[in-house]
């Protein structure tokens, strides 16, 4: 079995209402051209957007929320829950975003609650792990996402696993233009790959996606779906504009 291929762009805290409603227009032959290429596309707008892009985009795309509340409501100022998101067609959600982790300080413990509420909930998640540059420097990659995958997944069942996409990000690539290369990414997917194989099946860790993201472009998003072990890409900068969008898919 093939595991499904997945390009997402990550708008962060870019694009106004009436921005993401202009990236919408071009979209229609961008998402014929993905299911071509046999890869899922979409997008995780702001909170205020979402709800623009959903309407603006046809099901089959994907439209993530950036980030949620493992409560279903309450005494959160600022936050958004999952009946929330769910009341306007939202199915998708990132955890564990390391802008998340470095600026709102979430821990695994939090990302896991965030994780059970969500495929509680039916929705799929694209949780976030990597290492920042001194782990990287100091050859911890391995060590810290494996606790990441560990503690994040906690009491995730093997049955809820077919909602779980993983993203390998290490923090020293977003943003900084400086991509881990193909191999880096291969290697560090695979190890992911092989920590779901003990915590569930070889068979669930066949399945599940594991997608790149760092300073992907349409110049190097190719060299990784050469690979044995990543299943796509997480997206930031290069995301934000249709055109370059549109070169991600076709280069993918
Ligand atoms: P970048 O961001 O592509 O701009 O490096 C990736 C991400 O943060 O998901």
């Amino acid at each position: 079995m093939s595991r499904t291929k997945y390009l997402i762009g990550n708008w962060k805290m870019n694009h106004t209402i009436t921005e993401s409603k202009e990236f919408c227009y071009n979209l229609p032959a961008i998402i014929n051209l993905a299911d071509r290429k046999n890869v899922k596309i979409g997008v995780c707008p702001s909170f205020l957007s979402l709800n623009t892009v959903r309407r603006n985009t046809p099901f089959s795309f994907i439209v993530a929320s950036q980030d949620v509340h493992y409560e279903q409501k309450g005494a959160f100022t600022g936050n958004v829950s999952i009946p929330m998101l769910k009341e306007i067609g939202i199915t998708y959600s990132l955890v564990g975003h390391s802008e998340r982790r470095q600026y709102q300080h979430e821990t695994n413990e939090i990302c896991n609650k965030k994780i059970k509420a969500l495929v509680e909930n039916n929705f799929k998640v694209i949780y976030c792990v990597g290492e920042t540059l001194s782990e990287y420097e100091n050859e911890l990659t391995q060590t810290v996402v494996e606790q990441q995958i560990r503690e994040g997944l906690l009491e995730i069942q093997a049955k809820d696993m077919s909602k779980i996409i993983i993203a390998y990000e290490p923090v020293w690539s977003i943003g900084t233009g400086i991509n881990a290369s193909a191999e880096i990414a291969e290697s560090v997917c695979a190890f992911i790959r092989k920590t779901i194989s003990e915590l569930y099946s070889e068979e669930i860790a066949e399945q599940t996606s594991i997608i790149y993201g760092g300073s992907v472009n349409s110049d190097n998003i190719h060299s990784y779906m050469t690979t044995d072990n990543v299943d796509g890409a997480l997206v930031g900068g290069a995301s934000l504009n249709i055109v370059s969008y549109k070169k991600l898919v076709e280069n993918f």
